[in-house]
């Protein structure tokens, strides 16, 4: 099968919504690429992967490698990797030289990156020099220092008008989708009915152009997760139960049983 392209992603403004989960290693990126249109790297990893508080700690070399992990698991979904805070701020040149790195020791087919009016010139820049770029709106995690946590965003009048600026932006300047997270329905609804790249949502609505959950948070990884969290599967329950009876049958002795064993 045809891994997905960027244009292709960006024809399914307004279609069939397009399917995006985090994937961090290899064996994950298999599992889902099947049921995936894109797998996104996400620096999520911080947390889900490195146990940091937050996803300001997250660096190059970390996401080059699970990128490169991501990419060689996967066959059928276009494959994003999220720029770690600092490596794309400072100048359109800096997000340019860190952005072709990604690409070049991943292989992944485009970047995200957070951020709205600021970033436009960013996200002109590197998608005029080949790199497709995945613009993030409203509550965006790596501003965590100046929004002092990870509260819903738009609730004033004034915060609403400024992240549906933000998108239109971030459109504008070429971004061939833009994930919108934590906002009130309203303004994601109106985000996707203005923008004409796909919007994908996280907290957000139902009607943005796709979604996209952390994948350990969907499959109960985690005791406490956003509202906005679905759980799929309790897979902390099926490892503890698991690791359970293996622990119990080394210690009576009940593994390893003939079939493990070499017999000579
Ligand atoms: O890092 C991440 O996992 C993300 C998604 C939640 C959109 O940016
Ligand atoms: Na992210």
């Amino acid at each position: 099968m045809k891994r997905l392209t960027v244009p292709r992603i960006r024809q399914r403004k307004g279609g069939e919504p397009l399917v995006m989960l985090t994937a961090y290693t290899v064996r994950q990126a298999q599992l889902l690429d099947p049921h995936c249109d894109m797998l996104l790297v996400g620096d999520s990893l911080a947390q889900v992967i490195y146990g940091l508080p937050h996803t300001v700690g997250v660096t190059m070399e970390m996401m080059a490698l699970h990128g490169a992990a991501v990419v060689r698991g996967s066959y059928h979904a276009a494959v994003i990797v999220d720029m770690p805070f600092g490596s794309y701020e400072g100048s359109p040149e800096q997000a340019f030289d860190n952005a072709a790195r990604l690409l070049k020791e991943t292989g992944a087919a485009a970047v995200k990156v957070e951020g709205g009016r600021v970033l436009a010139p960013t996200i002109e820049f590197l998608t005029q020099r080949g790199i497709p770029v995945m613009g993030h709106v409203g509550l965006t995690p790596q501003a965590v220092n100046i929004l002092g946590g990870y509260g819903v965003r738009g609730k004033s009048e004034e915060e609403a008008r400024a992240i549906v600026d933000d998108a239109v932006a971030v459109a504008q300047a070429g971004a061939f989708s833009i994930v919108i997270e934590g906002v009130l329905e309203s303004i994601a609804i109106e985000i996707t009915g203005k923008v004409a790249c796909p919007t994908i949502g996280i907290g957000a609505s139902a009607q943005c152009d796709g979604q996209v959950l952390v994948t350990d948070d969907m499959l109960g990884m985690f005791e406490r997760v956003p509202k906005f969290v679905k759980r799929y599967q309790d897979m902390s329950g099926v490892i503890s139960g698991a690791v359970k009876e293996y622990a119990d049958q080394v210690r009576s002795r009940s593994f390893p049983t003939p079939d493990q064993i070499y017999a000579g």
